[in-house]
């Protein structure tokens, strides 16, 4: 195969101390990582991450809100994103991106898939 998918980690926090700060339990807020804006969600469940635009007009899903669910609403219709799988739980077949984050020693890292040359 020419290419293959894999995943780049980016560093968005220092510690889980500081994202737990920046987005209390139950709670969404937005964050910039290079040019992509994200929606961070925080549940019961964990920290989640998706795209900040919503997938069915463009609102700022970080205007929202998150349920106990696991879902993340949008501020414009109400519809709701599963945060782990992104799927709107309204019936409609759109997709919010979801990014995977990982808590390590050094800092909370968020992962973003990228296509590279596979030559060898
Ligand atoms: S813009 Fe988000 S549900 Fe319509």
């Amino acid at each position: 195969m020419l290419f293959k998918r894999t995943l780049k980690w980016y560093k968005l926090f220092d510690s889980e101390m500081a994202v737990n700060a920046y987005v209390e339990l139950g709670r969404v807020n937005s964050i910039t990582c290079g040019r992509k804006k994200i929606c961070i969600a925080r549940t019961s469940k964990g920290l989640f991450a998706v795209n900040d635009k919503c997938p069915h007009n463009g609102a700022s899903l970080s205007n929202g809100y998150c349920t106990e669910l696991g879902t993340v609403v949008c501020p414009m219709h109400r519809y709701h994103f599963d945060l782990e799988t992104g799927r709107a739980k309204s019936g409609i077949g759109d997709y919010v991106e979801t990014y995977p984050i990982e808590i390590r020693d050094d800092g909370v890292y968020i992962g973003f898939e990228e296509t590279v040359w596979n030559l060898f």
